[in-house]
């Protein structure tokens, strides 16, 4: 029978010395399936992905790409693999032309098919144009995109990338998606990534899986994850952070349990949402506080993951790489 995944993850554990990264993961991963693995900092995702490469090997546990089991044959399994790592690895004094030869002779795509896999390679970054100039001169989604493509060059079946469109902008983030959306499609290529981005995963991701301390705590569709936190609506508040344990001392006034982070406050809306919000709106006035934003929202991908997890995704506290803190309210 053909073989129906393209990454088998088997109760993988990997430890440094006695801290364990990754705490007895099973994942498996349909072929053709886009894939995104979500989880706070140092979460375990980019030492998954360098077992799946075959930089790490796991403590225990089995890792099969495509029906080879990583133990037995590694070489085999990564000439299935394409990757994008978390840094960028252009080389800047060379031309995206020469990049892309450069990583083709590394994979020893022949001389006579040298010329096709750059093109194509060029085309689908839409890079043609700058193929003569220096990749040390590209913004960052550029050299983002040359990466992509340079990693599709020996037609890999499987693309992982760890963090593909962090620090870009919206419309290099789109860039990337509707590139990783069209070599799915027409090459049927799996994908699976790691972002901090949520609602890039709910928009591209056929799948998500959560991770949290080496262990995968959730794993469905993006719509079976909203369901699965069983809310109906979300309040929240967003205010300057002085203002925040004053907003949540409005919101349990008014029957809410407010969860704290960063610059808001949000709590389920439950029964009743729209009397509580309308409550909590002249509460809030009446307090004198002064609120930048109040919605209510259908639960997404972020209030899944701050139910699951207790963070955000990505620390936008502004300190550095910092794990962001909740308060509970209670
Ligand atoms: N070579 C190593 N030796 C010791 N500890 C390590 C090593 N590599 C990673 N770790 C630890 O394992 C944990 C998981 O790290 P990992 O890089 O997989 O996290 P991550 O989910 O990719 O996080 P980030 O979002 O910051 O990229 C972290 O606590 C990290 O400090
Ligand atoms: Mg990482």
């Amino acid at each position: 029978m053909a073989e129906e995944y393209a990454i088998n993850i088997d109760n993988v554990v990997k430890k440094f010395g006695d801290f364990t990264a990754v705490n007895g993961v099973s994942l498996k991963i349909k072929k053709g399936e886009i894939f995104g693995l979500l989880g706070p900092n140092g979460a375990g995702k980019s030492t998954t992905i360098s077992m799946l490469l075959g930089l790490l090997t796991p403590t225990s546990g089995r890792i099969i790409i495509n029906g080879t089991d990583m133990k037995n044959d590694p070489a085999e399994a990564r000439t299935h693999i394409g990757v994008v790592t978390q840094e960028t690895v252009v080389e800047p004094e060379l031309t995206a032309e020469q990049n892309l030869m450069i990583f083709g002779r590394l994979y020893h795509i022949p001389k006579s098919e040298m010329e096709k896999s750059i093109e194509f390679a060029l085309e689908l970054s839409d890079l043609v144009q700058f193929r003569k100039v220096y990749a040390g001169t590209f913004s960052g989604g550029m050299k983002r995109r040359l990466e992509v493509s340079k990693s599709l060059m020996h037609t890999p079946d499987i693309i992982l990338l760890d963090e593909p469109t962090t620090g870009l902008d919206v419309q290099n983030r789109t860039q990337i998606w509707n590139l990783l959306r069209e070599i799915n499609k027409k090459q049927g290529v799996t994908v699976l990534m790691t972002t901090q981005y949520l609602e890039e995963a709910d928009q591209l991701c056929d799948r998500i899986g959560i991770i949290d301390h080496g262990k995968l705590i959730a794993l469905g569709t993006p719509d079976e994850l909203r369901k699965s936190i069983g809310l109906s609506s979300v309040i929240e508040v967003t205010a300057d952070k002085e203002e925040l344990q004053k907003v949540a001392s409005i919101f349990k006034k008014v029957g809410l349990e407010p969860t704290v982070l960063n610059n808001r406050v949000t709590a389920p809306g439950g029964n009743n949402a729209t009397k509580k919000i309308e409550t909590l709106l002249s509460s809030l006035s009446t307090a004198k506080i002064n609120v930048r934003n109040v919605s209510m929202h259908e639960p997404t991908i972020d209030d899944v993951f701050l139910k699951l997890t207790g963070s955000e995704a990505r620390d936008t506290s502004g300190d550095y790489k910092g794990r962001a803190m909740v308060s509970r309210g209670r």
